[in-house]
């Protein structure tokens, strides 16, 4: 079996197991399998003119190679392109975006240089698997250093359609870039055929089929693989005596029968502003949930070097604020708003005791959070998923209460749809989102890319066949 290497910006601790997210866990599964490499920036940023080496780290199968960012690499590559550019652009959000070409400079050269770094360590049989935004043009300066072995490239994020694509400074540049790949992965139908209208209208492209594209003088295949999560795994930690203990414990102490929840990094495509406002709108509209109903929104900080961040973190403190200045009774609390991240573990153990998951981003690649939400679910006496039409995930999830998480009204409604759904329809609905949740689970998403990649047409084995 050929040896993996999975290169992404954040590497994995593959030292430690269970706790992080699924998706790491699932890629040091895999790692750990077939033997092989974790590459990608070790989160230190130093001084410019400090050295940049490789760390190497072996835990018995599996190696962790990783470097550090100089500043000048982390404003212009990490904060400027990655996250100022491509992120907004990507989410739709060009309002938001600093859409300057000045940092696609440091984009190319951090590219560069991790190119240069991974060549060193190839094997020639190596599988190579590139992951997210921070990494587009890697594969073509890896095959300008000669590397000949298959890679695929997956994209965590949404792609947009072609009229904000063109926003996107050097997107042509981009663009070519992913024909050096052989194989690319979306998360959805919708992201695969944005990306293929822009080839065809703007790049010369020719649809070979279904899934293969020519263009720039180079054949790849464009596929949507959505990716899920361990539900296994998700479901017994949501099942443990100690998680059992946890949701015994909320319910001791709140004097609200019901408890709707959400899980997001704070970041502006989450929609938690619109989310605090449909809150907001269900009080007004139902007051039967006065002292009835508790939001609890947990939002780790992220990305905090970046400007449009740090306003959304005060519009969030603002509205839980005036919502609960507005509402809060001595003994009721409308909103719990938690700005830390929470071990796995107990967001399992709440997401079982909540009588409603609210996942209500503007736009999401896929959304993790609502298959872990339907993952946690006593299936005798489920909650029910209230989920945004622009996540990735209701491609999927259709028979979750599917909402525009613009209108306040709406998402109100649906709340309240939740929260006085009988049994028998909760049950239903369950049973069919848990059998989607589990059909495209984790493992599928792997094993499927990893497995097209394998048998992806490759230019070097055209040149053996000739
Ligand atoms: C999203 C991206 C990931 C990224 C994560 C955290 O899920 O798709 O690539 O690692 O956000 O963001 P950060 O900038 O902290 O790595």
């Amino acid at each position: 079996m050929s040896r993996l290497v999975i290169v992404s910006n954040r590497v994995a601790d593959v030292s430690k197991s269970v706790q992080s997210g699924g998706l790491a866990v699932a890629l040091a599964d895999a790692l750990r399998e077939r033997g092989g490499i974790w590459f990608g920036w070790d989160g230190r940023v130093v001084a410019d003119d400090a050295p940049i080496n490789v760390t190497i780290n072996q835990y018995e199968e599996v190696q962790t190679a990783t470097l550090p960012l100089n500043q000048r690499d982390y404003d212009e590559y990490y904060v400027g392109f990655s996250n100022n550019v491509l992120w907004p652009s990507f989410h739709y959000r060009l309002d938001l975006g600093v859409i300057d070409s000045k940092s696609i400079e440091g984009y190319r050269r951090v590219n560069q240089r991790f190119a240069r770094s991974l060549a060193a360590l190839l094997e020639p049989d190596d599988l190579i698997w590139v992951h997210d935004y921070h990494f587009i043009p890697l594969a073509a300066e890896l095959r300008a250093l000669g590397v000949k072995q298959r890679i695929g490239f997956f994209l965590h994020i949404p792609f947009p359609p072609p009229d904000i694509f063109l926003a996107v400074p050097e997107q042509l540049w981009l663009a070519r870039a992913l024909f050096s790949y052989d194989l690319v992965g979306f998360q959805t139908a919708s992201d695969t055929s944005n990306f293929i209208r822009y080839v065809l209208e703007r790049a010369e492209g020719e649809q070979l089929s279904e899934s293969e594209l020519s263009a720039f003088g180079c054949t790849t295949r464009f596929e949507s693989f959505p990716i899920g999560i361990d539900v296994g795994a998700f479901h017994a930690m949501a099942n443990t005596p100690k998680a059992e203990e946890q949701i015994q414990r909320i319910h001791r102490r709140s004097m609200a029968s019901s408890q709707i929840i959400g899980v997001d990094r704070l970041d502006y495509s989450k929609g938690l502003p619109d989310r605090l406002r449909a809150f907001r709108r269900l009080l007004e509209l139902y007051p039967e949930n006065r002292k009835a109903v508790t939001l609890m929104q947990i939002s780790p900080p992220t990305r905090e070097d970046v400007a449009a961040y740090s306003d959304i973190r005060q519009e969030l403190e603002g509205l839980s604020g005036a919502i609960n200045g507005e509402y809060s009774d001595f003994d009721w609390t409308p909103v719990r708003y938690i700005h830390r991240a929470i071990p796995r573990d107990t967001l399992a153990a709440l997401f079982r005791g909540s009588q409603v998951g609210l996942v209500t981003p503007l736009r999401d690649g896929m959304n993790l959070v609502a298959k872990e939400y339907v993952a946690a679910q006593d299936e005798d006496n489920p909650g029910a998923l209230v989920l945004s039409r622009f996540a990735g995930a209701a491609e999927d999830l259709v028979e979750a209460i599917l909402v525009n998480p613009y209108d306040t009204d709406e998402v109100a409604l649906a709340l309240q749809r939740a929260l006085t759904m009988r049994i028998e329809e909760r049950r239903e609905r369950h049973q069919a989102l848990i059998r989607r949740v589990r059909e495209h689970d984790v493992t599928n998403w792997r094993e499927s890319f990893l497995d097209r990649l394998r048998k992806s047409r490759h230019p070097v084995d055209d040149e053996t066949v000739t």
